[in-house]
């Protein structure tokens, strides 16, 4: 059985490279991109930007690189632990402790209390929420502070406070006679720690796409409307899937009044939706389940709910990360799967299962760019720095900020995924 696709035709239309097809993966070391949504942290010092890592790592072969690494690792005992987002490339995931999805990670900050420090190998996002819920004592540590996302720098936090100022201007603030606020923040886990503060403030929380169906519940319980950011997507089909109307689901620009809206479609709205996207899901196109199904008849599509609504319907089914790795754990050998989402992730599971045929449903495979950030020179660097007694790259929220965000993120871990 083929596992994934192995010839791949270069789209002129595509910003991806396909030598990316496949790893091991050179080093990014653009200098151009900043920390990803960290406008509220403080920035360690010294720090080594994007681009500056030591050129003794750069250099360094990739044998020397993993034998650093597990090294270190075994030194540092249980004085460390290492998190692993299922996006991570397997050059790093091979060295987590815990491997997983937003949620998962989330959780697993919080089972390693003896840990000193916790690296993690994902986004910054995830590491400023491992900080937000460790103790003060423990150090979060992002191998490369360039692992930013995309999506998550999309809404900043003065353009929801002031989004969220004009709805409180037009709907008020005071619960109805139902005893509902007006509206009701949900940011999605992937924004900054700032914004996950705004929703602990104002009687919100955060989801993952685990938890996202349980979260909304949960705001209906509370608010007669949801604001929702950043990822459209996330929202639009969580909420599709809860029976409310396309029509009851406007999306807000940020840079225009209202958010380009009407007061009547405000006022009557269910869920306001965020103009945000990710770069990676948002390639995923219902041409291409098309071409998967007439190519494999029989095919069953998985896809996670970051992709757009015509994706997710056009799919036989849509979930988060582990979502998508157990439904193909519960899939039979001879089964055809294509999958919707980051391209480590589906070459990781076509390897496990080698009596399926899995690959990816976007023939330019695309890797997430800011996943991809974290390569074995980075987390070499980082755990040889621990173990000199240095922590390089660490993740420090502001204890105010902090203190709010872990309000809506407690919530948040309440709400199970179903
Ligand atoms: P999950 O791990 O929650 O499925 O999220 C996917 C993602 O895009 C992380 O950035
Ligand atoms: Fe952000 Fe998308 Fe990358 Fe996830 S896959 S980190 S949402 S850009």
């Amino acid at each position: 059985m083929t596992s994934v696709h192995t010839t791949i035709t270069r789209d002129p239309q595509a910003s991806c490279d396909t030598d990316l097809a496949a790893g091991p993966w050179v080093f990014d070391l653009s200098p151009g991109y900043g920390p990803g949504a960290s406008q509220a942290d403080l920035l360690p010092d010294p720090v080594v930007r994007p681009g500056q890592l030591p050129a003794a790592y750069q250099q360094m072969d990739e044998a020397e690189l993993h034998r650093r690494i597990r090294a270190a690792k075994q030194t540092l005992g249980d004085r460390l632990v290492v998190l692993g987002h299922f996006y991570q490339r397997d050059e790093v995931v091979q060295h987590a402790d815990f491997v997983g999805d937003s949620f998962q990670l989330a959780n697993a900050a919080l089972t390693r209390p003896e840990a000193e420090a916790i690296v993690f190998c994902g986004v910054h996002f995830m590491a400023e929420t491992a900080d937000i819920l460790s103790r003060p004592d423990q150090h979060v540590v992002l191998p490369n502070l360039a692992a930013g996302c995309s999506m998550a720098d999309m809404a900043d936090e003065e353009s929801v406070e002031a989004a969220w100022e004009e709805l409180v201007e037009l709907l008020g603030d005071e619960p109805g006679t139902d005893g509902r606020q007006p509206v009701v923040p949900v940011t999605y886990m992937n924004s900054s720690a700032a914004l996950k503060a705004f929703c602990g403030r104002h009687g919100g929380i955060v989801c993952t796409s685990s938890n996202a169906a349980t979260v909304l519940e949960w705001a209906f319980e509370r608010g007669r409307r949801v604001l929702f950011f950043p990822d459209q997507h996330l929202g639009r089909n969580t909420a599709k899937a809860m029976g409310i109307g396309l029509d009851r689901m406007p999306m807000w620009d940020p840079r225009r009044p209202l958010g380009g809206n009407s007061e009547q479609a405000l006022r009557e709205a269910a869920v306001i939706l965020w103009h945000g996207f990710c770069s990676v899901h948002r390639r995923f196109s219902v041409a291409q389940i098309e071409q998967a199904r007439a190519t494999h008849p029989g095919v069953q599509v998985v896809v996670h709910p970051e992709c757009p609504m015509p994706v997710v319907d056009a799919a036989d089914a849509a979930g988060s990360t582990d979502f998508i790795r157990r439904y193909v754990a519960a899939s039979s050998p001879g089964d055809v799967i294509a999958i919707g989402t980051e391209v480590n992730l589906v070459n990781r599971l076509a390897a496990e299962y080698p009596d399926r045929t899995i690959f990816c449903l976007d023939p330019v495979i695309c890797p997430c760019s800011t996943m991809y950030r974290i390569h074995p020179g980075y987390l070499a660097w980082v755990l040889d720095g621990l173990v000199a007694g240095e922590v390089r790259n660490q993740i420090t929220v502001d204890p105010t900020v902090a203190e709010q965000a872990r309000v809506a993120l407690e919530r948040m871990l309440a709400a199970l995924p179903r």
